[in-house]
C-alpha cells in the first residue's frame, strides 16, 4: 500500500454578479454570436465590492472542508494558486488561513497562471507523500476582471472570476493522486502576459494575449501532457472516466479530446457558464461535477491546464 493524497472534499465560490455576453456587448464591441461561436462562453461572474481572490478562496476552502468533514484546525498546508493575489504580499494563502481561524500551518501562493492549480496540486501531493503533511487545502482563486483591459475585446470577453478548492488527505490505498506532470517554456512569455508588475512598471498591468498562437500551442501541449501523466500512472485514455480540463475555450477542449481519442461527453465543461477563471477553472469544474453527481468515488479523473509562461500540466487521480 502506498501513502497517497486523496481528494476528500471539494468546494467552490462565485461572485454574486453574473454577466451574460449580451450584457457585455452593451459596453464592448462584440456580440453573443461571436463569443459563443469562437469560445463556447455564454456568461461569466465578475467580482464586486468586497469580493476578492482571498474572500472567494476562503469560501471555496470552507465548503471543501465541510464536504470532507474535516475541521479547519486539522489543516497543515494551504496553497493558493493565483495570478491575481489580494496584495503583492502577504500571500493570499495567509489571508485564507486567518479567515479559516487556523493559528499555525504552512501557507503560501503559487504563481503559474492558468496551470497554477496543477502546480499547487503537485506540490501538495509531493509534501503529503513525503510524510510531513496529513491534510492540505489546495485552492485556485482569481479575480481576472481586475487585470482585464475592458477596451480590448479580444481578451476581456474570455475571462471570469471565481474559486475552487480541494481538501487532500493522506491515506493508504488505491485512491488518490496517481501521477502528475508539469512543464514550463519561458520562451513564449510574450504570447500571454500582463504588461505590468511591482518590479517593472510599479503598476498592476493588464492582460495581453496573441490568441491564435496560444490556441495552437494549447492543443499540442495539453494532449501531450495528458498522455504523459497517463503513461506515468500506467494507464491509457481508454481508462479515463472524466477529464476535468482547464476551461479556456470550448474549441480547445474539443480539439484536445479528439487528439487523444476521448469522447467529448467524458469532458466536464463549465466554460459556457464561468468563462476562463484561470487557476480556479479546474477545481471549480471538479466541484460542479462532484456536486451534480457525475463524478463518483472510484472514478478515474484526469486534470489538465495550460497558461501564461507558457506553463502546462496534468494529473491523474482515482477519486
Ligand atoms: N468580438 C468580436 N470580434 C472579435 C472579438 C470579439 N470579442 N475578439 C476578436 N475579434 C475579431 C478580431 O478583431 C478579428 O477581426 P479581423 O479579422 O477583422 O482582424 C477576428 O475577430 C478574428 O480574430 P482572431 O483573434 O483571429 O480570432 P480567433 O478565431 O483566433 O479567436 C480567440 C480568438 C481568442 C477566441 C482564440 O484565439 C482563442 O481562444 N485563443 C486561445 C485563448 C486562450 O485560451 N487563452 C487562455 C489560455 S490559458
Amino acid at each position: 500500500m502506498s501513502r497517497r493524497a486523496t481528494i476528500s472534499g471539494t468546494g467552490s465560490a462565485l461572485p454574486a454578479r453574473r454577466v451574460t455576453n449580451d450584457e457585455l456587448a452593451q459596453t464592448v464591441d462584440t456580440s453573443d454570436e461571436w463569443i459563443v461561436e469562437r469560445t463556447g462562453i455564454r456568461a461569466r461572474y465578475i467580482a464586486g465590492e468586497g469580493e476578492t481572490t482571498g474572500t472567494l478562496a476562503a469560501e471555496a476552502a470552507r465548503k471543501a472542508l465541510d464536504a470532507a468533514g474535516i475541521a479547519a484546525t486539522d489543516v497543515g498546508l494551504i496553497i493558493v494558486a493565483t495570478a491575481t493575489p489580494d496584495q503583492t504580499f502577504p500571500a493570499t494563502a495567509t489571508r485564507v488561513q486567518a479567515s479559516l481561524g487556523i493559528d499555525d500551518c504552512i501557507a503560501f501562493d503559487v504563481a503559474a497562471v492558468c496551470s497554477g492549480f496543477l502546480y499547487a496540486l503537485s506540490v501538495a501531493d509531493s509534501m503529503i507523500r513525503a510524510g510531513g503533511i496529513d491534510i492540505a487545502v489546495v485552492i485556485g482563486s482569481e479575480t481576472f476582471s481586475r487585470i482585464l483591459d475592458w477596451e480590448d475585446r479580444a481578451t476581456c470577453v474570455l475571462f471570469g472570476d471565481g474559486a475552487g478548492a480541494v481538501v487532500l488527505k493522506a491515506e493508504e490505498g488505491e485512491r488518490g493522486i496517481l501521477s502528475t506532470a508539469l512543464h514550463a517554456d519561458g520562451r513564449h512569455n510574450q504570447l500571454l502576459y500582463v504588461d505590468g508588475g511591482p518590479s517593472t512598471t510599479g503598476t498592476v498591468g493588464k492582460v495581453r494575449m496573441r490568441g491564435s498562437e496560444v490556441f495552437r500551442h494549447a492543443v499540442v501541449n495539453l494532449a501531450a501532457v495528458l498522455g504523459e501523466a497517463l503513461d506515468k500512472a500506467g494507464l491509457t485514455p481508454a481508462d479515463v472516466d472524466w477529464v476535468v480540463p482547464h476551461q479556456a475555450n470550448r474549441r480547445i477542449l474539443d480539439a484536445t479530446a479528439r487528439k487523444l481519442g476521448l469522447s467529448p461527453d467524458r469532458m466536464i465543461v463549465t466554460v459556457d457558464q464561468h468563462a476562463n477563471t484561470s487557476a480556479a477553472s479546474v477545481p471549480l469544474a471538479l466541484d460542479v461535477a462532484v456536486r451534480d453527481g457525475r463524478i463518483q468515488r472510484g472514478d478515474l479523473i484526469v486534470f489538465e491546464a495550460m497558461g501564461g509562461g507558457f506553463t502546462w500540466g496534468a494529473a491523474v487521480a482515482r477519486y
